[in-house]
Parts: C-alpha cells; sequence; structure tokens
C-alpha cells in the first residue's frame, strides 16, 4: 500500500514505478532529508502540534534510522518512489503508527525544496573551501615564479612578454570573482521553505521561523507558492559552477599547450598523466583534458534545468524532479576537477628557461621600440609604422630586433639612441609596465599581497 494509496483502486503499473521512481539518486539527499524531518517534529512539539511523547518517538526512531542509514543497512525500495517516502516508511516500520505523524502541516513540496537548499548551502562551502585551497596554490606557484618570463599571447601569437606570477595570478582573479559569486549567492541559497506546504501554507499553528532558525536559516520564503516553485537556487549554482569549469577549461589549455613538445614550457608530473596503450614514448595530459571535456557537461547541466524550468506553470510540477541528477553530478564534476587542478599545478615542473628564448626568439618587445619612440616626440601611429618596417627587416633577414646594431636601428628611425638595447630587453619590457594591474614586479607583487590577504577574509 502507497503512503498516498487511499484514493487509488488499482496498484501502479510497473513501469511507471521505475519512470517516476526518484529514490535511485535523490537518496543523495539522505542526511538532509532527515536533518529537516528533525527540525520540523521539534517545530511540531513546540507549537502542541504533537505531544512532546510523540515527539521523542519520532525523534529517537529517526535518529535511528539515521545511524543505519549511516552504517548501510537500510536499503531503499522504488516502491517508495523518493528519499522522503522511504525514510518516512521506515519511521513508521521503526515505531509504528505514530511514524505517521510527522508528515503533519507539511508536503514534499516544501519539503524535497528544503533538502535541495540543505544540500547547497552545504555544497556551496564546500565549494569555496576547494576554491580556497586552488588559490593558495596559484599563490604559491606564483610566489616561485615571480622572475619567470614568458610570451604573453594574444590570438595565440607571441604579443608581449609578461611574468608567469603575473599569468598565473589571472586565473587568480577568475576564481576569486568565482569564490564571490558563490558567497553572493548563498544568502538566496540560505532560504528556508519549510511551511510552504503543498502550495499555499498550513492550517497548522506551525512556527516558520522556528524550523529556519533550528536549521541555520538566515531568512524564510515570503510566499508559498514561490517557496515549492523556486529553483532559481539552483541555476544560479549550476552557472556558477559551469563559470568555474570555464575557468578550469581554460586554464586546462595552456598546460596542454603548454606541455606540449612545441611549447615545452612546463612538465606535468608523472602521477597525473597516462601513456599510450600503443605508443611507448607518450605521456599524454589526461587530467588538463578530461576538465576541458567536463566543462561541456556541466555547462549542459546547466542548460537543461533551464530547459526543464521554462514554461512550467506555478507551482510543483514534477518535471522539477530532473532538477536534482545534473545537480548531484555537477557537485561530484566541479569538486573532483578543483581538487585535481590544484594538485596538478602545485606538482608541475616550469621551465624557465624555454619560457626566455621563446621571449628573446620574437617581437614581443616591438611596442617597446615603438613607445620608445613616442617617448622622444614621434606620434604613436608614425612610431608603429617605423616599427612594423624595422619587424619586416628583421624577419627578411631571419633576426629579431635585438640582433640589430645601433645604425641600421637608426636608418629607421634616427631619434633612435645606444640606451635603446637595455630597453628592448625582455626584462625591462617587463618592469617598464609599471601602471596598475601591469607586469611590473611591484605591480605584481601589491596584487599578489591583495589577494592573499582577501582570501584571509572569506
Ligand atoms: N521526488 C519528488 C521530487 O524530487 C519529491 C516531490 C514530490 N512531490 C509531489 N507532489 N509528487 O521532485
Amino acid at each position: 500500500m502507497k503512503l498516498w494509496g487511499g484514493r487509488f483502486t488499482k496498484p501502479t503499473n510497473q513501469l511507471v514505478e521505475e519512470f517516476n521512481a526518484s529514490i535511485t539518486f535523490d537518496q543523495e539527499l539522505v542526511e538532509e532529508d532527515i536533518q529537516g524531518s528533525l527540525a520540523h517534529v521539534e517545530m511540531l512539539g513546540k507549537c502542541d502540534i504533537l505531544s512532546k511523547e510523540e515527539v521523542k518517538q519520532i525523534i529517537s526512531g529517526l535518529k535511528r534510522i539515521l545511524q543505519r542509514v549511516r552504517q548501510g543497512e537500510v536499503k531503499f525500495s522504488i516502491e517508495n518512489e523518493d528519499i522522503h517516502m522511504n525514510i518516512e516508511k521506515l519511521l513508521i516500520d521503526e515505531i509504528g503508527a505514530i511514524g505517521g505523524k510527522l508528515h503533519t502541516g507539511r508536503s514534499r513540496n516544501d519539503q524535497v525544496a528544503l533538502d535541495l537548499h540543505l544540500y547547497v548551502r552545504k555544497q556551496t562551502v564546500a565549494l569555496i573551501q576547494l576554491l580556497i585551497q586552488l588559490q593558495e596554490v596559484l599563490f604559491l606557484q606564483a610566489e616561485k615564479h615571480i622572475d619567470t618570463i614568458l610570451p604573453g599571447y594574444t590570438h595565440l601569437q607571441r604579443a608581449q612578454p609578461v611574468r608567469l606570477a603575473h599569468h598565473l595570478l589571472a586565473y587568480a582573479s577568475m576564481f576569486e570573482r568565482d569564490i564571490e559569486r558563490l558567497i553572493d549567492s548563498y544568502k538566496r541559497v540560505n532560504t528556508c521553505p519549510l511551511g510552504a506546504g503543498a502550495i499555499a501554507g498550513t492550517t497548522f499553528p506551525i512556527d516558520r521561523d522556528f524550523v529556519a532558525e533550528q536549521l541555520g536559516f538566515e531568512r524564510i520564503y515570503d510566499n508559498s507558492m514561490d517557496a515549492v516553485s523556486d529553483r532559481d537556487y539552483l541555476i544560479e549554482f549550476l552557472s556558477i559552477c559551469s563559470l568555474i569549469m570555464t575557468h578550469l577549461s581554460r586554464l586546462s589549455e595552456e598546460l596542454i599547450l603548454w606541455s606540449s613538445e612545441e611549447f615545452a614550457y612546463i612538465e606535468l608530473d608523472d602521477a597525473f598523466c597516462t601513456g599510450s596503450s600503443m605508443m611507448p614514448q607518450k605521456k599524454n595530459p589526461d587530467i588538463p583534458e578530461l576538465i576541458r571535456g567536463k566543462a561541456g557537461r556541466v555547462c549542459g547541466h546547466l542548460l537543461a534545468l533551464f530547459m526543464t524550468l521554462k514554461a512550467l506553470p506555478l507551482t510543483y510540477n514534477k518535471d522539477m524532479q530532473e532538477d536534482k541528477e545534473g545537480v548531484f553530478d555537477t557537485v561530484k564534476t566541479c569538486t573532483s576537477s578543483v581538487q585535481l587542478m590544484s594538485e596538478v599545478l602545485k606538482t608541475m615542473k616550469v621551465k624557465p628557461k624555454r619560457m626566455k628564448q621563446n621571449v628573446e626568439q620574437g617581437f614581443a618587445n616591438a611596442t617597446d621600440l615603438a613607445d620608445y619612440l613616442v617617448k622622444k616626440g614621434i606620434p604613436f601611429r608614425r612610431a608603429h609604422e617605423m616599427v612594423g618596417k624595422m619587424v619586416l627587416y628583421c624577419i627578411e633577414r631571419g633576426k629579431y630586433l635585438l640582433d640589430c646594431d645601433l645604425a641600421e636601428l637608426q636608418s629607421f628611425a634616427p631619434q633612435i639612441e645606444a640606451d635603446i638595447f637595455i630597453k628592448l630587453d625582455p626584462t625591462f619590457v617587463v618592469e617598464a609596465r609599471k601602471s596598475r594591474g601591469g607586469t611590473a614586479k611591484a605591480q605584481v607583487e601589491k596584487t599578489l599581497a591583495e589577494k592573499k590577504a582577501r582570501l584571509l577574509d572569506y
């Protein structure tokens, strides 16, 4: 007999049982479900809706079930459809008919919303902690590589030299924003829907604020219909996770490029690479590749939930049961991706010599030559053209600007003096960008210090 079987005259079709049930995946919410029920029943007692004795029995029953769940002794069943009814059924089996009083003044609609809020709240905190660890690794590598210079790229063409620290801190800025997004979303996650009932509230004299306080919620939904139909916080969570994965996948892409023989800027640790079943020489960057690939999957979950919610009428509709698997998979994917990225970055070997070589064998100092001429009074557009001609001259002769002698350079721009050779040196070029947020050492160090300080505030 189903918990809702009163008005039914036929058993449920077997295909329907399986199609309809969510227990195979929503058992992920078992801790949250019991935690929520404990707070609910405390409130029922406090408001004299249930007697003290009933509350005592239900609480000890729920706690015993939780213990059995944790010991792996509980088997959930498809017949009981979802985690909510499975627990209620277990409770009734455990303490008898009194267990049936737990659901007084509550619906699965506000219950599932509560469970999801508790779950996403917990995962938001966990993800912030993992991002903080990732930041610490980025800071560590940045500190180590403040004087490591590599080409910075636009269009994947060598553009201007940068410090490796500066390059890594660009990612730290992205993850910093992700942490801020999670912190901002927290106040919406931390809103209690319980007490909304199925749609319209309840006729029992409940105390919603008491439940919210018990469960550590900052506030409660002020509209019962919104409370049971809102999934915005899930969209926000999936969207933040999609951004995190996008940032991780851009970083992954660079690690993959950099560890190729063509770049050879880094070597990933053996423990984080795999080999080929056929080619003995191969060492493949599978982990960054997988992170890059999994970004698509998380963005897919975001889009799937948008599609599910789009055009749903108020309030609860069974479509909403489809919200969970994508969220659970996102948590698993995003969590392991952030963790692994931290390890990959921590253990990678950087090859500063090779980076420097690529800076020197290029025209990453051409802008500096143009800027030099501007400082001699030449309009920038004219200086740009003059340097363009010098670059062309060098390319035709298979050399770089610093390979020219003073007379050669002066034949393009008589204003050039002997100090040009220092000013075109990569170290000088990087140090010359003293503007806020630029590549000069003092700027990079300032940014790093500020980021470190902010990290302590979270
Ligand atoms: N398993 C359902 C879900 O995940 C729980 C809520 C069911 N509510 C209902 N009225 N059928 O959405």
